[in-house]
C-alpha cells in the first residue's frame, strides 16, 4: 500500500468568492455566503477548498491587486468572518486553501507607495525600477500580458517599472531577501492560523533575467492570439532561479504540518514538472493545465496524457484541472454533452483534481455584451474576457438565482431553464448526481483514488484506460468523444466488470464483458472483477 497524504487523495474545489454566495445583499460573494454554503461541497463530497484571493485590495483584477496581504477585503467581510469560515469548513473535515499572490502587489500597498516615493527609498528595490532605454521609451520590449508593454513610467523619479499585468500591479522584486522574508511572514500569518496551504499565482514569473535581455521576436505569432505572445517569454518567465524561491516557499510551509502548495504554472509537461523541485522540494502539485489546452479528441487527450505521465519525476504527485475562473468553462468549450465526459475523464484520471465552481452543474459560459464587461483584461483584449465564467452561482430558480436578493455585481447571465442546484439535487440523471458518483468512486476504489494509470485504446472517438491498485478491484474508463454510437472492446483479459458509474445515471450494476456500447458522449466507470495481485 502507498502511503498518501490527504491531498494526494482529495479533490479540490475552487470558489471565486465574488461570485458564490451573497450573504449582504450587497450583490457581491462574500465569505459569510461561503460559510453558509459549505454544506454543498461536503455533500458533492470535495476535500479541499481552494478561495481566490479574499485580501484587501482596490479589485483592479478583483483580488489578484493586494494592498494588504494579512488584511480581509471588507467587500468580503472580516477577519472574523474568516475565523468562521475556516473553523466551519474544518469542522465538516474540509481543508482550506488561500490564494497567495506574491508576484506583484497593488501600486496601493505600502511597499510600492515606499518605494516609489524616491529613488533612495528604503523599498525602491522591493520592485523592478529601471532607467528609460538610451534613447528614451521602455527599457526592453517586454510586454504584459494584459496588453502593451509591461513597463509603466514613473515621472517624479523619470524610471519605469515593470508590472507583468495590470499597471497597477507591479511586480515584485524576487531577488531581494527582504522580499522573500516579507512574503515568508505573511504565509506564516496564515499558516498559523491554520489555513492548510496556499495556490501560488503565477509562480513561473516570479523571477525576471537579471539582464533584462529583450524577449526574442516571435516569428510564429498569428492575429487572434494574445497580443503578448508577439514576443517569447525566454528573459521574462520560467527562469532558472525561478526555483530557488519555489523551495523558500517549500521550506516555510514545511515549518507546519501537513501543509499544501499548488503552484499556477502555464508550461508543457517538461518543463512544468521541474517546479516539484531538485528531490521534490517544491511545490507537492505544479498545476497541469493540460486538459484546459488540448483539444477535445481522443488521440490528443491520451498523447496528452502519456506525455504527463512519462514526464513525472520519480515520487511525485500528477494532477489535473478542468477550468478556472481565467478560462472559459468546460462545458462551453467542449458543449454540455461532453461536459459529462471530460468530468468522468477529470476525476477518474491518476492524480489530485481541481473542480471550478459551477462546473458540477454544467454552468456555460455567460455572453456578456462588451459595455458591461468588467474584467481588466477583457476590457483591453476583448477575446480574452473571461467574465463569462466568472458568474454567480445559480442555487436555484429564483430571481438572482439564491446568490443574493439584489442584481449581483455582474451580469446574471443564467436564463430560464440553465442549470441550478436546487434543480439538480432533485434529479438522478443530473450532472450534480454524476459529480457526486464519481466523487464517492474515487472514495470507494483505491483503484481510482491512488492507483497506477494504463492507457488501453485511443482510436476514433473512443478512449479507454484502466486503474489498478493492489489488493483491489480494478477499474476500467470507457469514454466516448463522440456524438456518434460506439463500441469499446475488452481485451480478452480484462474479462469481466460491472458499471459503477454511468454518464447519464442510468447503467449502474449493468454487467459488461468483452464489448461495450456507448451511446453518443457516454462514459461509463467500470469495476473489473479480478483483482490487482498483492505485491509480495
Ligand atoms: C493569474 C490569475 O489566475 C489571474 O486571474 C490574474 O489576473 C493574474 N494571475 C494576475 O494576477
Amino acid at each position: 500500500m502507498i502511503d498518501t497524504t490527504w491531498w494526494q487523495r482529495a479533490v479540490i474545489y475552487q470558489i471565486y468568492p465574488r461570485s458564490f454566495q451573497d450573504s449582504n445583499g450587497d450583490g457581491v460573494g462574500d465569505l459569510r455566503g461561503i460559510t453558509r454554503r459549505l454544506r454543498h461541497l461536503v455533500d458533492l463530497g470535495v476535500d479541499a477548498v481552494w478561495l481566490s484571493p479574499i485580501f484587501t485590495s482596490p479589485m483592479e483584477d478583483f483580488g489578484y491587486d493586494v494592498a494588504d496581504y494579512c488584511g480581509i477585503d471588507p467587500l468580503f467581510g472580516s477577519m472574523q468572518d474568516f475565523d468562521e469560515l475556516l473553523e466551519t469548513a474544518h469542522g465538516y473535515g474540509l481543508k482550506v486553501l488561500l490564494d497567495l499572490v506574491p508576484n506583484h502587489t497593488s501600486s496601493e500597498h505600502p511597499w510600492f507607495i515606499e518605494s516609489r516615493s524616491s529613488r533612495g527609498s528604503a523599498k525602491r528595490d522591493w520592485y523592478i525600477w529601471r532607467d528609460p532605454a538610451p534613447h528614451g521609451g521602455p527599457p526592453n520590449n517586454w510586454l504584459s500580458e494584459f496588453g502593451g508593454s509591461a513597463w509603466a513610467f514613473d515621472k517624479e523619479s523619470g524610471q519605469y517599472y515593470y508590472h507583468a499585468f495590470l499597471t497597477s500591479q507591479p511586480d515584485l522584486n524576487w531577488r531581494n531577501p527582504d522580499v522573500r522574508a516579507a512574503i515568508h511572514d505573511v504565509m506564516r500569518f496564515w499558516l498559523r492560523k491554520r489555513v492548510d496551504g496556499f495556490r501560488i499565482d503565477v509562480l513561473w514569473h516570479l523571477i525576471k533575467d537579471d539582464q533584462f535581455r529583450d524577449n526574442p521576436v516571435n516569428r510564429g505569432f498569428r492575429e487572434g492570439q494574445p497580443p503578448h505572445w508577439q514576443v517569447l517569454p525566454l528573459h521574462t518567465t520560467d527562469q532558472p532561479e525561478v526555483h530557488d524561491v519555489v523551495a523558500g516557499f517549500r521550506r516555510v510551509a514545511n515549518e507546519f504540518e501537513d501543509r499544501l502548495l499548488i503552484g499556477e504554472i502555464y508550461l508543457p509537461p517538461k518543463r512544468l514538472v521541474a517546479y516539484y523541485g531538485k528531490d521534490l522540494e517544491g511545490v507537492q502539485l505544479p498545476f497541469n493545465f493540460g486538459l484546459l489546452e488540448t483539444r477535445w479528441h481522443a488521440r490528443e487527450l491520451a498523447r496528452l496524457i502519456d506525455e504527463y505521465e512519462e514526464a513525472l519525476p520519480s515520487g511525485s504527485w500528477p494532477n489535473w484541472v478542468l477550468g478556472n475562473h481565467d478560462r472559459p468553462r468546460i462545458a462551453t468549450r467542449v458543449g454540455i454533452a461532453q461536459a459529462r465526459v471530460a468530468a468522468m475523464l477529470l476525476l477518474t484520471l491518476r492524480g489530485t483534481p481541481t473542480i471550478y465552481y459551477g462546473d458540477e452543474i454544467g454552468l456555460t459560459n455567460a455572453d456578456i455584451p462588451p459595455e458591461l464587461l468588467c474584467d481588466p483584461l477583457g476590457k483591453s483584449v476583448p477575446f480574452l474576457g473571461r467574465d463569462g465564467a466568472r458568474g454567480p452561482m445559480p442555487w436555484d430558480a429564483s430571481l438572482y438565482g439564491g446568490f443574493s436578493n439584489t442584481a449581483p455585481w455582474c451580469v446574471c447571465p443564467y436564463d430560464e431553464g440553465s442549470p441550478n442546484v436546487a434543480d439538480q439535487q432533485e434529479s438522478a440523471a443530473s450532472m450534480l448526481a454524476l459529480y457526486r458518483r464519481l466523487i464517492e468512486a474515487r472514495r470507494q476504489h483505491p483503484a481510482l483514488a491512488i492507483g497506477s494509470y494504463q492507457p488501453l485504446v485511443a482510436t476514433g472517438d473512443v478512449l479507454l484506460f484502466k486503474r489498478s491498485h493492489e489488493g483491489s478491484a480494478s477499474i476500467m474508463v470507457a469514454l466516448n468523444l463522440g456524438a456518434q454510437p460506439a463500441a469499446a472492446v475488452l481485451h480478452g483479459s480484462l474479462g469481466v466488470g460491472k458499471v459503477v458509474v454511468s454518464a447519464f445515471g442510468d447503467r449502474m450494476g449493468e454487467m459488461v464483458k468483452e464489448e461495450v456500447d456507448l451511446r453518443p458522449s457516454e462514459g461509463l466507470v467500470i469495476e473489473l472483477s479480478e483483482q490487482s495481485p498483492r505485491a509480495s
